[in-house]
């Protein structure tokens, strides 16, 4: 067994090293083999080396403690290399009812903590390839916040300007972190919706002959969670000797469910996947479809939409890349999420699992959790966390965590005489 590791080990090594300089683009394509395989490397150097601890399934699975120390098996070539291969992990009996396991994939582990990093580096890796995109261009996206994030990172990374069109609604800490990212934000009247932001980076584009992204009609956005997402769920899972019963995720333009659903329900074929919108804006539920423009973008907002707290999910209208999924084949159930629901959840990830997500990730974990109380005993039910509650400290899910102490804190405080800071007193340092 040992030995059967070492050999691993030195198979899987070389890929860990840097790629030879000048390397085009195009050759980290293969970045998720072989980080596929470095994962794979990481339990096996850690079981050969240390004693394991806290192993879950058949001793390989939640394998972190275990692998500390153990590095990431190699070089990263630069930040767009960190993106993927983010982590399932557990969520405990404070939250899970009994008979059945619930896990969280934390694509908050990307780089700049979003499932869109995965986005922004397979539309731009992509334009690329096709020679589209070409050095000194500007790459513009309309996006609600973690998108623009996202494709700043790459831009910075590969040089190009960037231009992000946002709606003012959107939480001001985003629009900040694209700027201390290099980018250009264009914030565009509330009034105009979703549909507004995509109609100004639109105009910006055809004016300026800037490369736009396309998003919500780019499939290689889908198609690279069907590459990355997907295998790696199907690896997590596998290397822990569980049998995934339900996924469940939301949407923003469709490229997780479409891509990854595809690969999910293609290894696991009665796999039960439970698509999440808001109950607010049932665009899905009122079985209404977008009227389109020739290139897929929508003509107008949906009659559904209403506005909704759940920031990232269901814009005004029906994505083509949601629409373009095989939808009879991948959704078994859409699942309504109320807002407060999904505030609430997230609030309890972060206090009781220490699991720090956004709104979003807290209403498809609600959705997990609702669907495990009647799943059948034994279910394995995995939740998408798209991003980090960090980026919604201006948002409702903040709105009663104040800055300032309560009285617990205050009574805390009291408790010992020196270094007191009470309202209305004159701050007490040595006692
Ligand atoms: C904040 C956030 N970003 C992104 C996504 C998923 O995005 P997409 O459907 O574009 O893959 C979600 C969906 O759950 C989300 O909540």
């Amino acid at each position: 067994m040992r030995d059967r590791q070492h050999c691993l080990l030195l198979h899987a090594y070389p890929l860990a090293l840097d790629p030879p300089r000048g390397q085009p683009p195009a050759a980290r394509a293969r970045r998720p083999e072989e980080m596929k395989l470095l994962r794979a490397m990481v339990p096996a150097l850690s079981a050969a080396l240390r004693a394991p601890a806290r192993l879950v399934g058949r001793g390989r699975a939640l394998h972190a403690t275990a692998a500390r120390g153990a590095g990431s098996g190699g070089l990263f070539e630069d930040a767009t290399a960190l993106v993927g291969n983010t982590p399932v992990v557990k969520i405990s009996d404070k939250l899970a009812p009994p008979g059945v396991e619930v896990y969280a994939k934390c694509e908050y582990f990307n780089p700049l903590a979003s499932v869109k990093d995965r986005l922004a580096v397979a539309i731009i890796e992509d334009a690329e390839k096709r020679g589209e995109l070409k050095p000194g261009m500007t790459v513009v996206e309309a996006t609600s916040g973690n998108t623009g994030i996202a494709v700043a990172m790459v831009c910075a990374q590969r040089g190009y300007d960037c231009v992000i069109c946002m709606a003012e609604p959107f939480s001001v800490e985003r629009r900040r972190l694209m700027r201390m990212l290099g980018a250009k934000v264009i914030v565009t009247p509330k009034a105009g919706k979703g549909t507004g932001m995509v109609r100004k980076a639109e105009e910006l584009c055809a004016k300026n002959g800037w490369f736009l992204c396309h998003q919500f009609e780019n499939e290689a956005n889908w198609k690279f969670h069907e590459a990355t997402t997907g295998p790696e769920i199907i690896a997590d899972f596998k290397a822990s000797g569980k049998k995934l019963t339900h996924w469940v995720t939301g949407y923003g333009t469709g490229g997780t469910f479409h891509g990854a659903g595809k690969a999910l329900k293609a290894s696991i074929p009665d796999l039960k996947i439970v698509l999440a919108e808001p109950e607010a804006a049932g665009l899905l539920a009122s079985g209404v479809a977008t009227e389109r423009n020739a290139d897929g973008s929508p003509k107008a907002s949906h009659p559904a939409f209403a506005a909704h707290p759940i920031q990232g999910w269901t814009p005004d209208f029906i994505p083509k890349v949601l629409e373009d999924a095989p939808m009879a084949e991948l959704q078994d159930e859409l699942f309504p999420i109320p807002g407060d629901a999904a505030v609430n959840t997230a609030k309890a990830l972060a206090a009781k699992e220490g699991l720090l997500t956004g709104i979003s990730g807290g209403g498809t974990m609600y959705a997990a959790l609702e669907t495990a109380k009647k799943a059948p005993k034994g279910s394995v039910i995995l939740a998408m966390l798209p991003d980090t509650g960090e980026r919604y400290l201006s948002t409702p899910l903040f709105a009663d965590i104040p800055a300032d102490m309560n009285d617990e804190e205050l009574s805390i405080a009291k408790s010992t005489p020196s270094f007191q800071l009470i309202p209305g007193q004159e701050p007490v340092l040595a006692a």
